[in-house]
């Protein structure tokens, strides 16, 4: 591919931007702030700043739910900003590659496609890889020639499980369990327990910190308001309820594994048992996690080096190296 290339890999919570010039990832929140009807206010990291502080006239927003592209202008205008950013200011004629969700529909995937030619990013041409086959490659797995690989990405709004054999995906489901979820099941546990209301944030942070905290042998400190006085208030929320609030959602992936599981060609298989599961995505580092997948499928887990930009690395390969660049396609009918 052309020097000029971009890999991205459009998160529901962060977008990853590999851009071969520079050969270097960008990682920013793949968020928007519109004031009044459409004036863009702020973008990515600085409009997550804003979120759940604006006032009532700016509008901030994800575009994409449930790992596909919910409001197509938006994310057209958060791409075309991402990419003149790392082009310094001047848009230039440049090829993408780009990853995208297997367990989607053709339209939906098509999409993805669609932005990228619709976007005013001057696209020249245009791929598009699965999403676990770039994950596979940025763990370092020779997915190639590999039979038999399970990769589990657990994101923001969703899970995706799938199994790679040759390059190629076997079987594949996308659910919707992330750290959404997770920051969901803490907020309500919290209010439960403790008649306290803490924001998403708040919640994100207690999730990212439990590990620590657990060591330590802390509580986790949050503010928030009182649900009975209505004012603010600083509590310390023990950790051993936290976990408890995430168990649920850590079952649900769980059994999703094991469906998968249930559903793979005894050949493949007894790879995958050789193997054990690689497990990925921002939201897979989320305390006792790994340990509760290994215990829940009798599967060693391999946890990634890199969770968050493990799809991104895998379409830095695909973009530097030769050999893997079959990987990627055209979607039919459109290529130019
Ligand atoms: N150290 C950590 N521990 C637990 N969770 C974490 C940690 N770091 C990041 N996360 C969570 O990872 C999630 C973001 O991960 P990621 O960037 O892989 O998602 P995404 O690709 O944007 O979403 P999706 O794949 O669902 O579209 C957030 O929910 C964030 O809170
Ligand atoms: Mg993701």
């Amino acid at each position: 591919m052309a020097n000029n290339t971009f890999g991205i890999d459009l998160g529901t919570n962060n977008i990853k931007i590999y851009s071969h010039n520079e050969d270097s990832v960008m990682v920013e929140k793949n968020m928007i702030a519109i004031e009044g009807k459409s004036t863009l206010f702020a973008y990515g990291n600085s409009a997550f700043d804003m979120y759940e502080k604006a006032p009532a006239n700016i509008h901030i927003s994800y575009p994409l739910c449930n790992g596909v592209i919910a409001d197509i202008k938006n994310m057209e205008t958060l791409v075309r900003y991402f990419v003149t950013d790392l082009m310094k200011g001047s848009i230039r004629p440049a090829d993408y590659i780009i990853a995208v969700p297997t367990d989607v529909t053709e339209v939906e995937k098509r999409a993805f496609y669609d932005l990228i030619k619709d976007a005013n990013v001057k696209a020249k041409k245009i791929m598009v890889v699965e999403k676990a086959v770039a994950d596979g490659l940025g763990m370092d797995i020779d997915v190639k020639n590999s039979q038999g690989v399970l990769v589990v990405n657990v994101g923001y709004d969703t899970t995706e499980i799938s199994i790679l054999s040759l390059g190629g995906i076997v079987l594949s489901r996308l659910i919707k369990v992330g750290g959404l979820k997770f920051d969901d099941a803490i907020k309500n546990a919290i209010r439960r327990e403790f008649s306290l209301i803490v924001g998403g944030k708040t919640a994100e942070n207690v999730k990212i910190s439990l590990k620590e905290l657990e060591e330590e042998g802390r509580g986790a400190v949050v503010y928030g308001r009182d649900i009975v006085t209505g004012l603010p208030v600083e509590r310390e929320i023990p950790t051993k309820l936290v976990d408890e609030s995430l168990e649920e959602h850590f079952y649900t992936i769980i059994d999703n594994v094991k469906v998968i599981l249930e559903r793979t060609p005894p050949e493949l298989a007894a790879d995958i048992y050789k193997h054990g599961i690689y497990l990925t995505g921002g939201a897979s580092q989320v305390n006792h996690l790994a340990e509760k997948l290994a215990k829940g499928t009798g599967l060693r887990v391999n946890v990634s080096e890199n969770p968050v930009e493990s799809v991104v690395l895998g379409l830095s390969k695909i973009i530097k190296e030769d050999n893997y660049k079959t990987v990627a396609y055209a979607i039919e009918g459109m290529s130019k």
